[in-house]
Formats: structure tokens, C-alpha cells, sequence
């Protein structure tokens, strides 16, 4: 079985709470693109994990951990991560793999990113790194990996290394080479192992990073990423073949929240802004940044589980919304005079847009300690149940605080 789980708004839905409990059932837990720029918590009884790179089943002590060829990897960080994980226990060496064709996010990336102003990217260096990827000048995890031979065939060719020196990496040479001596144990053909473990019928989860409305294709482009976040993105970025796909799940927080710069139109006033960001804790996990807030948008969300064929939905952070007298729903957008309904591409959002709401009313109930879908207030399942028909989905677990127990299944 092959699982992708993807977000379905602009990144932070609560996935890496939702790969945590899926990844109990996973032999693998695999990631296909993007980078450092993800930030995964989870939150284990009085512990908080936020991984970056590391997929997100680390915590399953038996689950395969694949880090596959269409993500961005920055050495630096993520042999700090695989430290930090030690420290807590948790040891990934000999279940741990890195695709040799992935890409290396070089210090000269992160220097480019650092003066972003105009995206308000995380400042990982992802966008030069893809950059580099596409116009064939970067370096590839075999490349760091390969030492001598990295080092024999640069200094041979004059080629490698003259591109290096005329693009200010070169000095960063032997320190990217001692990092590929750290990370030599991690780094295989990850795609011919993957495809060998699916033969064996083993559970796969695919974890996705970022969300749709962020993906390079289908998001608020130029206010995106650089990948492509959705489920589609996981067959080159892993290589597997499409038929191998059986199932597609979208996390979906029960409102919107947003970081860095784009379009956002269902923000809420901002005194609801500054209530939901505390309760919710929506401070960026990556950069702490704090994230703009806003009503659940069905228009988006179903234009997003269309492009992944999305067929369950996880919401998370339900309880967030427990003192809210209504709550309102995005339906659709004004749009050059008329109301559309249904899936909205998210790049009309550029222009002159206006959302068209309908409002139910909430249930000023705590909401936290409900493990089962019945208990849950009337209220509360009618909103669920109103999403599930506007995105076109089944729902397949509602999340109602950020503990692994926290959560009731549909
Ligand atoms: P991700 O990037 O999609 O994995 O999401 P993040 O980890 O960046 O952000 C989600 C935040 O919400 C984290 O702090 C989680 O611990 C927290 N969280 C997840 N699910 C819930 C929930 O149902 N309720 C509450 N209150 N917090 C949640
Ligand atoms: P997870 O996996 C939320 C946003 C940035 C910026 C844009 C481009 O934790 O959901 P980048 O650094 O990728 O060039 O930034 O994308 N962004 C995210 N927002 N969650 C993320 O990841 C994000 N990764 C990137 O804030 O708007
Ligand atoms: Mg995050």
C-alpha cells in the first residue's frame, strides 16, 4: 500500500502530527521534495519534535526513512538533526536513506535566499538550490559523497571546479566533502530501493512538505515554493511510477493560515487574527514568523484535493475554533463581477478577488478531550460534515489538540 499525504492549504496543516500516527501502521515514511524549509512537529506527551528533513516516522523506531532525489538537502543542518535525534534516543543509522541524486543546498544558496524580501521565503536556500538543479549547475549529493573521486575529477576536468570557483562555492569545498564523509553511510540509489520495498508489498507513507496552494505549478505563483508540493511531485521526486499510487490524503487545518508574503484574502479582523494566533500557536516552526490567520477556504481546498485526487481529508486543530459564536466558510469568490463556486485556481488570487462566505454557527464547547466523532457537539460535526461536501472529500480523522491521542477517527 502506498500512501501520499499531502497539505492542501499554504504549508503547517498539522502533518507531521498526521504522519506520526499514520507511520505506527508504515514500514517506510518517505519525503519527495522540498527541504529545510519544512518545519514537522510533533508532539509526544511532554516532548516537541519539529523535524526538517528527517521524514517524519523517526519516532517509529522501525520505519524506513527515505529522503528521496526532488528534495533539497542541506548537509549542515541535517547532520544537526540526526545529532539532536540521537541525543533524544532515536537512532536512524542502518534505516536512513538519502538519494544520491538529491540535491545540496550549497552556503552560497542560503547567502542568495537571505536577501529575499520580496517572497518572504524561510531563507533555506531552497529556491537558488532549485534554481541551480534546473539550470544544471548544482551539486548532487553523489557528487559531496564521492570524495576522491569528487575531488580527482575536479581537479582533472578543471571543469566542475572552474564552475565552483566562477560562482564563489569553491571555498566551500572541503567542508561539504567532510560532510559527505558524515552522510556516506546514509547515501544509495533510493529509488531502486524503494520501488524493491513496494514489490514486497510493504506499507509506504509519502510525506508531503510544504501544501498545494505553494506548489511552483499550482499555488499562488510567484508566491510560492520552488517544488512541486502535490501528490504528482512524489513520483519524480522518489522515482516511482504513477500506478503505484493507491491512496491520496489531504491535511486540512479547520481554518487558514498563512506565512510570508501572497495574497490572502480570508483573513480575519484582526482582533479574531491575534485571538486565533494564540490559541492556535501559529508561529512559524521553521522561522518563528508569525503566520496570518483566516477562515476555512472550500473554494481552495477544493481545487486542491481535485490536483491530487485527494480521497480523505485529516482537519486538524479543530478545538482552536471551540469559543467561536460562528464560524464562516469560504464558498467561492467574486470574480470579475460573478460568484464562482467550486474549485478556484489559487491564481486568480492576484487579482481583484472578494470571498463569498456562508456562516454556521460554532459550539462554545472544549472540544479537546473528545476522542470519539459522535461526542463531538452537534455543531462541530455539521462544520466538518458542510467542509467534507464543499471539497468533495470523505473525512478520515479530525484532529482536536496537537497530541498523538488528541485526535478521533471518522
Ligand atoms: P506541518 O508543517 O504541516 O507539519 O505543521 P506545523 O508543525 O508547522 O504546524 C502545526 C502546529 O499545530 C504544530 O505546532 C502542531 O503541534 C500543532 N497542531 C497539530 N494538530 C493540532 C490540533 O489538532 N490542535 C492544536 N491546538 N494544535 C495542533
Ligand atoms: P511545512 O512543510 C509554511 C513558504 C514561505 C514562503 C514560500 C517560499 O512546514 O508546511 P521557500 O523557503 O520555500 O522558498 O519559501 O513558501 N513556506 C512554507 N510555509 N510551511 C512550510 O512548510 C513552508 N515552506 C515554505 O513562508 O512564503
Ligand atoms: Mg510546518
Amino acid at each position: 500500500m502506498v500512501t501520499i499525504v499531502v497539505g492542501t492549504q499554504w504549508g503547517d496543516e498539522g502533518k507531521g502530527k498526521i504522519i506520526d500516527i499514520l507511520a505506527s501502521n508504515a514500514d517506510v515514511v518517505a519525503r519527495f521534495q522540498g527541504g529545510a524549509n519544512a518545519g514537522h512537529t510533533i508532539k509526544r506527551k511532554d516532548k516537541t519534535f519539529i523535524f526538517h528533513q528527517i521524514p517524519s516516522g523517526a519516532l517509529s523506531p522501525t520505519a524506513i526513512l527515505i529522503i528521496g532525489n526532488g528534495c533539497c538537502i542541506d548537509p549542515e543542518t541535517l547532520v544537526t538533526e540526526i545529532e539532536e535525534l540521537n541525543k533524544d534516543g532515536i537512532d536512524v543509522k542502518g534505516r536512513f536513506f538519502i538519494s544520491e541524486n538529491a540535491h545540496v543546498v550549497m552556503p552560497v544558496h542560503k547567502e542568495i535566499d537571505a536577501k529575499d524580501s520580496y517572497i518572504g521565503t524561510t531563507k533555506r536556500g531552497i529556491g537558488p538550490c532549485y534554481e541551480a538543479k534546473y539550470g544544471r549547475r548544482g551539486i548532487r549529493m553523489q557528487e559531496i559523497l564521492v570524495g576522491d573521486l569528487s575531488r580527482g575529477r575536479l581537479s582533472r576536468s578543471g571543469d566542475l571546479s572552474h564552475k565552483l570557483k566562477r560562482r564563489g562555492e569553491e571555498k566551500y569545498l572541503d567542508e561539504m566533502l567532510s560532510y559527505g564523509e558524515i552522510l556516506r553511510p546514509y547515501i544509495m540509489d533510493t529509488a531502486i530501493f524503494l520501488n524493491n520495498l513496494i514489490d514486497e508489498n510493504k506499507n509506504v507513507l509519502i510525506e508531503g512538505a510544504q501544501g498545494g496552494l505553494l506548489d511552483i505549478d499550482y499555488g499562488t505563483y510567484p508566491f510560492c515554493t520552488s517544488s512541486n508540493t502535490i501528490a504528482g511531485g512524489a513520483c519524480t521526486g522518489l522515482g516511482i511510477g504513477p500506478t503505484r499510487i493507491d491512496s491520496v490524503i489531504g491535511v486540512a487545518k479547520a481554518y487558514t493560515s498563512r506565512v510570508g508574503e501572497g495574497p490572502f484574502p480570508i483573513e480575519f479582523s484582526s482582533s479574531l487574527e491575534n485571538k486565533i494566533r494564540e490559541i492556535g500557536g501559529e508561529f512559524g516552526a521553521t522561522t518563528g514568523r508569525p503566520r496570518k490567520v483566516g477562515w476555512f477556504d472550500a473554494s481552495l481546498v477544493s481545487y486542491i484535493v481535485k490536483i491530487n485526487n485527494i480521497d480523505k481529508l485529516a482537519i486538524t486543530k479543530l478545538d482552536v475554533l471551540d469559543t467561536l459564536p460562528g464560524i464562516k466558510i469560504c464558498k467561492g469568490y467574486k470574480y470579475k463581477g460573478k460568484e464562482r463556486y467550486g474549485p478556484f485556481s489559487p491564481s486568480y488570487l492576484l487579482s481583484d478577488v472578494e470571498p463569498v462566505y456562508e456562516e454556521l454557527p460554532g459550539w462554545c464547547e472544549t472540544t479537546t478531550k473528545i476522542r470519539k466523532y459522535k461526542n463531538l457537539p452537534l455543531n462541530a460535526r455539521r462544520y466538518i460534515e458542510r467542509i467534507a461536501e464543499l471539497v468533495k472529500t470523505k473525512i478520515l480523522l479530525v484532529s482536536v489538540g496537537p497530541g498523538r491521542e488528541e485526535t478521533i477517527k471518522v
